[in-house]
């Protein structure tokens, strides 16, 4: 599986930088054995301080988008859990990504990237918002092109990577970065350590709910990370016109399945679900205990349920107390 995904990566890859060339700005060949080789040098520190520091730089840096209007951070927004507020997110050209941006708080723990789960490493995973035509449309060459001709990156690849700016700085650096946007200091944290009053009556409350037989939403969301990182069915939409994990897979079962998201941090990541289409928490439950739009893949641990009105504050205040009260950042 993860090599049919590496392998539709790479092209895509060799599809962008074709026909995203501009004839003005002739593009270098990319290095895409270099750029995803995973093994590196093995002496090499890949989260060394240098490396973070030129990460963070590029990952606020719009230099890194065709028209310098968007830089990462455009779509994956501090303040919210390095996710957006918009169901769809703004690329270049004013263009609309195809699905909702996801939150970056502690991705290093995803075993692997994107909704379908088509992408194997964070490394890999630069080229996808890079060369996408509605995100930042820059071709891997032309953006190693750009960052030569830039002294300052010249410099700071040179001593985070003892090189000039390539493929392998610019995804190793920004991928390290990624790696330190990590959190574990929720309630819940707390709460799972020991600490029952870390939530308060009606939290705890929630969180009962939440991991009941009846409602079963911690059968996916599941442990720390609140999520089983499975591809599932949740019966969003009745027909689905994104196929999920069967845009990789191209199997009918897997219409309408995406990777459980975490839910830590949701508060502040509305709105919700692929295609963002629930504005508000209180929408999700509601699609809950309505039991799905019924897609014929939709899991069958999704049944509906009832809630009184108090039981449903609490479901949401659960799910409110998940929120980090500081990231580990550089
Ligand atoms: C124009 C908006 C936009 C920009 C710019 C953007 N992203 Fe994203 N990002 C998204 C969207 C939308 C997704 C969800 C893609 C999917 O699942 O198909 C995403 C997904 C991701 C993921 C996978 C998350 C997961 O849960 O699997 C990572 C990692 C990521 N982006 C990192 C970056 C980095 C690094 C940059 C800069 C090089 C960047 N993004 C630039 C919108 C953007
Ligand atoms: C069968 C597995 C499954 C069960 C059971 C389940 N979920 Fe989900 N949940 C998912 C998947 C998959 C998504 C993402 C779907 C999408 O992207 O459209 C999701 C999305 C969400 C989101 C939106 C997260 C975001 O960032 O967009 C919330 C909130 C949520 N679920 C809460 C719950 C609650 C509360 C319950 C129990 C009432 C529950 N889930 C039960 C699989 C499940």
């Amino acid at each position: 599986m993860r090599k049919l995904a590496a392998l539709l990566i790479i092209f895509s890859v060799l599809l962008f930088t074709h026909c995203g060339e501009s004839p003005k700005q002739k593009a270098e060949p990319v290095e895409i054995a270099d750029a995803t080789d995973a093994s590196g040098d093995a002496d090499e520190d890949l989260q060394s301080p240098l490396k973070i520091a030129l990460g963070k730089k590029l990952f606020f840096d719009p230099i890194l988008s065709r028209d310098s209007s968007v830089s990462c951070a455009s779509c994956h927004i501090p303040a919210y859990a390095f996710s957006d507020t918009s169901a769809l997110s703004t690329g270049v050209g004013g263009l609309k990504t195809e699905r909702n941006s996801p939150s970056l708080v502690n991705i290093a723990l995803h075993p692997y990237f994107m909704r379908e789960g088509g992408n194997p490493s964070l490394e890999v995973q630069v080229f996808v918002p890079l060369e996408g035509e509605n995100e930042m449309h820059l071709p891997m060459g032309m953006a190693i092109d750009r960052l030569k001709q830039d002294e300052s990156y010249t410099k700071l690849f040179k001593e985070a990577f003892g090189k000039e700016p390539n493929a392998f700085g610019i995804t190793r650096s920004l991928a390290a970065y990624e790696r330190t946007i990590l959190g574990g200091s929720t309630r819940y944290d707390q709460f799972l350590d020991g600490d029952a009053q870390a939530l308060t009556a009606l939290e705890r409350h929630g969180y009962e709910l939440f991991t009941s037989d009846e409602l079963n939403c911690s059968k996916c969301h599941e442990g720390g990370m609140l999520s089983n990182f499975a591809f599932e069915n949740n019966g969003t939409k009745s027909k689905y016109e994104d196929r999920g994990r069967a845009r990789l897979t191209l199997q009918t079962e897997d219409e309408g399945k995406f990777k459980t998201p975490s839910l830590r941090n949701v508060a502040l990541t509305a709105p919700y679900m692929f295609d963002g289409s629930f504005k508000t928490l209180g929408e999700v439950v509601d699609h809950y205990a309505a039991g799905g739009q019924g897609h014929p893949n939709q899991s069958e641990l999704l049944n509906g349920f009832e809630l009184e009105q108090e039981d449903r504050r609490a479901l949401i205040a659960f799910m409110e107390s998940l929120t980090e009260e500081q990231l580990y950042l550089p």
